[in-house]
Parts: C-alpha cells; sequence; structure tokens
C-alpha cells in the first residue's frame, strides 16, 4: 500500500454481497483511492468471511457473544488498526459512542430503505406493509442512532404490486450495489484530496 490510499476496514455480518460488490470494485480498478485493509465479522459462520478470504483480505472474526458491549468495540477497533475510512456492509450491531469517537465522520452504512422512512429491521417488509410506491437505498453516516446519521446519497426503486420483502430487497440491493462503492469512492477521494492539502 502506498501513501496514496486510504485505508477501509470493512465490517460484516452475513452473505456479504455488499462486501463482494466493494472487492469487484477494488479488483476491477474502479474504487478510487480506497483499499480495502480488512474485514471484520461478528458472525463466525457469515458467508462473508470465505469472500474476503478468496479476495486474498486480512479476515478478522469477532464474536459479539461473550463480550460486553464495551469489550465488543475494543476488539473491533484493535482489529481495525490503523484505516481511514470504515464501511459497515451488513454489519447487524449498533455501535456506541465509544466505537465511534474513534472515527469522527469516517463510519458509513448502507441501509435498504430511504431514510428516514422505515429504520431499522426488515426495511423492504417495512415498506411494502407501508403501502409506499417507492422504496430504495440510503448510504448515510453513522451516529449513535440506529440508521439516523447524516444521509450521504440514495436510490429510488419502486415497489411492485405483489411484492415480497425478499423480491423487494432484491431489487433494492442491484442499486445498493452500485451505490456503496460510488460514496466510497467519493469518501476515500475527499480523504485523500485533504490528506495532500495537508502536505
Ligand atoms: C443489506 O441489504 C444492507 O443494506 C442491510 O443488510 C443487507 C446485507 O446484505 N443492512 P449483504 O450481507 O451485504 O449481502
Amino acid at each position: 500500500m502506498t501513501d496514496h490510499n486510504v485505508a477501509v476496514g470493512v465490517l460484516v455480518s452475513g452473505t456479504g454481497t455488499n462486501l463482494q460488490a466493494l472487492l469487484d470494485a477494488e479488483a476491477s480498478g474502479s474504487l478510487g483511492p480506497a483499499a480495502i485493509q480488512v474485514v471484520i465479522c461478528n458472525n463466525p459462520g457469515a458467508p462473508a468471511i470465505a469472500r474476503a478470504q478468496a479476495a486474498n483480505k486480512t479476515t478478522h472474526v469477532v464474536d459479539h457473544r461473550g463480550r460486553s458491549r464495551a469489550a465488543f468495540e475494543d476488539a473491533l477497533l484493535e482489529a481495525l488498526g490503523a484505516v481511514d475510512l470504515v464501511v459497515l456492509a451488513g454489519f447487524m450491531r449498533v455501535l456506541t459512542g465509544h466505537f465511534l469517537q474513534r472515527f469522527p465522520s469516517r463510519v458509513v452504512n448502507t441501509h435498504p430503505s430511504l431514510l428516514p422512512a422505515f429504520p431499522g429491521l426488515d426495511a423492504a417488509g417495512q415498506a411494502i406493509a407501508a403501502g409506499a410506491a417507492i422504496s430504495g437505498v440510503t448510504v448515510h453516516f453513522v451516529d449513535t442512532t440506529v440508521d439516523g446519521g447524516p444521509i450521504i446519497a440514495q436510490a429510488q426503486v419502486p415497489v411492485l404490486p405483489g411484492d415480497t420483502p425478499a423480491a423487494l430487497h432484491a431489487r433494492i440491493q442491484v442499486e445498493e450495489h452500485k451505490l456503496l462503492p460510488r460514496v466510497v469512492v467519493e469518501l476515500a477521494s475527499r480523504i485523500a484530496r485533504d490528506r495532500a492539502a495537508r502536505t
């Protein structure tokens, strides 16, 4: 890694399709100055881990079970090391100020709804139950609220007649897999520019 790289840590919990979108973007040279330095998963059985390993990424499993919240966050911080940007890509744990203060405005999350609508679990199911005509995906900065931090970018996805939560979520993910890498490129480019301006 050179000084021009912006080191990114990715936190995952599950399937890892958003992680895969980031890995694919990096492999194809379209992640800008962002370099995925480490992938951390809180769920030992998650398929996301194999995706990271297949891309030869440094991978850590930091299980939240059996640890206090503070000890869990300390272990995450240690595994992250000196990254410049943290991406929550389907990371299903809430982070507190203890963690977030280490990375001010440097932690982003992707959520499958047009926030502030439908925060929390089963966002696609919530959108269908509410009769929404349009849903989508939001990438936002993470603060201590659940899915409530400042919005960076959104993409809309129509809710179709007869949609199931799984079908809607799958169509939202098509957009999510484009939007998240795009935002990472933008933020990493900004970090790289700020760094260059200071030297
Ligand atoms: C994504 O849709 C993300 O928005 C939500 O959880 C899902 C994770 O999917 N927070 P994956 O693990 O990236 O496939």
